[in-house]
């Protein structure tokens, strides 16, 4: 993508080739803006698709098609009024005091020591804002390079060869993902998710306890579960398991990246 990007520049859009079907790269963010916001209903579901064979990475809000995506979006837009995300406000700073702290601590005694690499420190910065305004779990990694929450997004972004194949053909052959077996997140990431997610949900009265106004995306999964049972729809843990993993996946490594880049182009 980078090399095309590179090789066309200032081209609005390129078209390649995904083995034997023809595609398009979209290289304006005018184009862009087009394709995701003005005319997204005619852009509705996305290529990418994790079959059938995963539970829990074939509901996420990412992987999911119409009709489920509308009904499982609709319900979560309301955690992201412009006035819930600027209640997160307090918690994004406080971290971002921490992350300055580090840094300054770090480099101290002369100069850069191997922790100090931009791309780890800013993963540490994003887990720990991402898991307290998402799932309001206290996550100090950025002070013990330790956490609950970083030893799930550690665990969310372990590569191998494995790892490859499955999210290569999820994102450029999902007809191989049900033949293969393949899955989004690896069974192991997922066991211990699960487990973290029903410790915090239990922490604030089960599934029972009546949610009114939801404080961030757990209090809304809880919501939508209490909203669709007295609609008499039964809607799993797995499906709410699902969103939870794609939020925390999907919220610390882009924007750790993005972090990374920026400093990278400012320096
Ligand atoms: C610089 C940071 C980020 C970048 C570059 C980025 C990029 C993207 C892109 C390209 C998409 C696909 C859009 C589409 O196909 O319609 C997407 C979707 C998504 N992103 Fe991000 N993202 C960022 C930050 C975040 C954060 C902070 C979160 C969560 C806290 C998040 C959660 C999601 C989710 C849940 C989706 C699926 C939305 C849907 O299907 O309705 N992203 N992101």
């Amino acid at each position: 993508m980078h090399q095309l990007y590179n090789d066309f520049k200032g081209a609005p859009y390129v078209g390649i080739w995904l083995f034997w079907r023809p595609a398009l790269v979209v290289n304006s963010p005018e184009i862009a803006r087009r394709v995701l916001v003005k005319d997204a209903d005619v852009f509705r579901n996305r290529f990418l698709s994790s079959g059938k064979s995963d539970p829990i990475g074939g509901l996420n809000i990412f992987t999911i098609n119409d009709p489920l995506w509308s009904s499982v979006r609709r319900r979560l837009t309301t955690v992201f009024t412009a006035a819930k995300l600027r209640s997160l406000q307090p918690i994004t700073m406080a971290k971002t005091k921490n992350l300055i702290k580090r840094i300054t601590d770090d480099t101290k005694n002369g100069g850069p020591v191997p922790d100090l690499r931009a791309k780890n420190l800013h993963r540490l910065y994003t887990t720990d804002v991402v898991g307290e305004a998402v799932f309001g779990v206290v996550s100090d990694c950025l002070i013990s390079s330790d956490s609950i929450m970083r030893r799930v997004t550690r665990e969310l972004m372990a590569f191998n060869f494995q790892r490859g194949l499955s999210w290569s053909s999820i994102f450029f052959f999902p007809e191989l993902v049900d033949i293969f077996k393949l899955s989004f997140f690896t069974k192991h990431t997922m066991e211990f998710l699960r487990k973290v997610f029903r410790s915090v949900i239990e922490q604030r009265g089960g599934y029972e306890k009546p949610v009114k106004e939801p404080r961030d995306l757990l209090d809304a999964l809880i919501k939508i579960k209490q909203e669709a049972a007295g609609d008499n729809e039964d809607i799993s843990e797995d499906l709410l398991l699902a969103q939870a993993a794609i939020f925390l996946l999907g919220g610390f490594d882009s924007s750790g990246s993005a972090l990374t880049l920026s400093l990278y182009e400012l320096a």
